[in-house]
């Protein structure tokens, strides 16, 4: 199934001006006080590698809902999550008709990967572990996964890339806000300062009036952009 519609819209999805995206961000204020065209610039968000996991074998269905399969009898488990959000450059504008690729374990820590850790006799057969999603005019993505969960050294994580024409793909992680096991992640860590790990580390909240628990998590990237985007 593709996921064409966002089952709670991400606010900043609401605004297609540069300025008033920047003003809802709280970015705008400081852009007034200081006249200089630099000063409404989004700081980029960080690259992190793209690690081993990448799928050696794509699955047959890539699109952007991970908890449904073609074919499969049974929905992924998981803590269903709607992870969204906008690609954007430095200036604030949106990227659109690029693609955003998600990648992650399972909720049992195995990767759709010839290589993954965890045991692939447990692998969930009902879950995609990967999808792809072009952006919109507003630069956004969608995507229907599950909560990212935590494998043998590391912090839970979603691998996140942005694939652009003519570029190598860039990639980076989205990681869960206040989850204990991030200071103890060398590539969290590694982000260097808080400010950079802000950039990569984002809510996972209840969805209000959620049925079943939904998490909804917005992620936001600025992957730094050639001047013809
Ligand atoms: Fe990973």
């Amino acid at each position: 199934m593709n996921l064409l519609i966002p089952r709670t819209p991400d606010p900043s999805l609401l605004f297609t001006n540069r300025r008033a995206f920047l003003r809802a961000f709280g970015l705008g204020a400081a852009g007034a006080a200081v006249p200089s065209a630099l000063a409404d610039q989004l700081a980029l968000t960080p690259p992190q590698t793209e690690g081993p996991f990448y799928p050696d074998q794509l699955p047959i269905d890539t699109d952007n809902d991970l908890l449904r399969l073609n074919e499969a009898e049974k929905a992924a488990i998981g803590e269903v999550t709607y992870l969204s959000g906008r690609v954007l450059t430095p200036a604030g504008d949106p990227v659109r008709d690029v693609v955003v690729e998600i990648w992650q374990c399972d909720a049992t820590g195995v990767y759709l990967h010839s290589g993954t850790g965890g045991d692939k006799a447990k692998r969930d057969a009902g879950f995609q572990g990967f999808g792809r999603c072009v952006t919109g005019v507003n630069g956004e993505y969608f995507f229907r996964t599950i909560k990212p969960v935590p494998y043998t050294g590391r912090t839970p994580h979603i691998h996140v890339a942005v694939k652009r024409r003519g570029l190598p793909r860039w990639t980076t992680q989205c990681y869960i806000k206040g989850h204990p096991q991030n200071e103890g992640d060398f590539l969290w860590k590694g982000l260097g300062d808080a400010a950079a790990r802000d950039l990569v580390t984002v809510e996972f909240a209840p969805i209000p009036n959620g049925k079943a628990g939904e998490l909804t998590a917005t992620f936001n990237m600025v992957p730094g952009l050639t001047p013809n985007e």
